[in-house]
């Protein structure tokens, strides 16, 4: 007898580099409880089949109980041909209680059992995902409520574009994450499905009861088609996508951070919780944490973008492939929860430097106002934005900031100019005029806030 699960048919042994690629224990003991739980379940619904007696199910229970305890007291002792955590807890299992452990499997196959484990590890951990990118949110959302005051520029093209609210920027990427939030509720329905009962490509042929089994296990639904249930990762990468969507909205963030704590910018000053610096330059303080988080988009991508090219050309329906999966999943999850608390932090500690925000603002910013100036007095658009365009050309020409234009030298360009044209020179007028909703006024603002904050209670 072999000491594989599998070694009835096989005559000696796994080449030893063969046996080390093959290998995922490495990495699946993340799954030891919910491999346990499930076979729990499993257990259960082969004694409503007949197939176990009760004392053999309280014998499989018990020993699985045990080896529960073994591993959350790090107490599980490895074999060196534990090939997988399913082979590991089996193998551990029939050293307890004997013979008996190789009823556990009956009609159960690693391919119904493995997805089975990774859907409810991923059901596991949704909630504290969910809880840090919510924290995030939140982050971006109290300062936004805190700082609606400060008003600095808005770019386009890296431009000096408008003058927008502080509070503007940050809901900006409050209102992205939120999107993403709720994507991840949306997967959750798609991973609590249950693919136990599928067998290894054509079903259960012990009548084993299904929705027993959902029941035990608290699943939403159970799968419809064994070979789908058995092959079928989409659930995977609709993850690792809401995942690459996170991080492309922390990238970006991250870059305009990066961006204006510049002492060119100088707008923000990262903690220096945050911040790392130089082994050469003393005087260097580097936003590492807003690279790493840059970086670490990067790593996501190349995680989904794996998944997607290990599954476009399987055969259906379980291949060796999709082993893979799981090293995704994890790594993944573990980047993103660290990402997603450090970003809380940098958010949450932030200075932000009021005076150098406004120091950048320039009037010429404000020449799209003086267009809606003309505008207003009843001159048409596209004729109102050539003849702004046209005191800016002034303005340049005589090498002076566009405000300090006089009223003759500007009723030179339109008659439509008059002295109240002054009160266009003044960036608070400038945001107050975007008060339809989505916009830059305060009072657009505060209603952005309110329905963050609303939303975020539905979450
Ligand atoms: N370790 C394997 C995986 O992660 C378990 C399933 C193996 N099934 C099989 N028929 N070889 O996918």
């Amino acid at each position: 007898e072999g000491d594989k699960l599998w070694g009835g048919r096989f005559v000696g042994g796994l080449d030893p580099i063969m046996e080390r690629l093959n290998s995922s224990i490495d990495y699946d003991q993340r799954l030891s409880e919910v491999d346990i739980q499930g076979s729990m379940a499993y257990a259960k619904a082969l004694e409503k089949t007949g197939i176990l007696t009760k004392p053999e199910v309280e014998k499989i229970l018990n020993g699985l109980e045990k080896i529960s305890e073994e591993w959350s007291k790090g107490l599980f002792v490895l074999n060196p041909n534990d090939e997988d955590i399913h082979t590991a807890n089996e193998r551990r299992l029939k050293e307890l209680i004997g013979e008996v452990a190789g009823k556990l499997h009956t009609g159960r196959s690693r391919n119904d059992q493995v997805v089975t484990d990774l859907r409810m590890f991923m059901r596991n951990f949704y909630s504290v995902l969910s809880a840090h990118l919510l924290q995030l949110i939140r982050a971006l959302v109290e300062r936004a409520a805190v700082e609606t005051d400060v008003i600095f520029p808005g770019y386009t093209h890296m431009q000096r574009a408008q003058p927008i609210r502080w509070s503007h920027f940050l809901l900006s990427h409050a209102v992205a994450l939120l999107r993403d939030s709720e994507r991840l509720r949306e997967i959750k329905k798609r991973i609590n499905i249950l693919p136990l009962g599928s067998g290894a490509v054509a079903g259960n042929p012990l009548s084993i009861d299904r929705e027993f089994l959902r029941k035990e296990l608290d699943f939403a639904q159970i799968s419809l088609n064994s070979m789908d249930a058995v092959s079928e990762r989409d659930f995977v990468v609709e993850f690792l996508f809401f995942a690459s969507l996170v991080m492309t909205h922390l990238s970006k963030m991250a870059e305009d951070l990066i961006l204006y704590s510049t002492k060119e910018f100088g707008f923000v000053t990262l903690s220096d919780a945050y911040s790392t610096g130089s082994s050469l330059m003393p005087q260097k303080k580097n936003p590492d944490s807003l690279e790493i988080i840059r970086s670490k988009a990067g790593r996501v991508f190349g995680r989904c973008t794996s998944i997607l090219m290990i599954l476009k050309g399987l055969p259906n329906t379980y291949n060796k492939d999709l082993q893979e999966d799981k090293e995704a999943v994890f790594d993944v999850l573990d980047t993103l929860n660290a990402v997603l608390q450090v970003a809380t932090g940098v958010i949450s500690t932030l200075q932000i430097h009021k005076e150098n925000m406004e120091k950048a603002l320039s009037p010429d910013m404000l020449a799209t106002d003086l267009a809606y100036y003309l505008v207003r007095k009843g001159m048409p658009f596209r004729q109102a934005h050539m003849t702004s365009g046209k005191v800016v050309h002034l303005a340049e020409s005589k090498a002076i900031s566009l405000s300090l234009l006089t009223l003759e030298d500007m009723k030179s360009i339109s008659p439509l100019f008059a002295s109240d044209v002054s009160q266009v020179w003044d960036y608070v007028n400038s945001v107050e005029q975007y008060t339809a909703p989505g916009g830059t006024a305060k009072s657009s603002v505060n209603a952005q806030i309110e329905k963050l904050r609303e939303m975020m209670e539905a979450q």
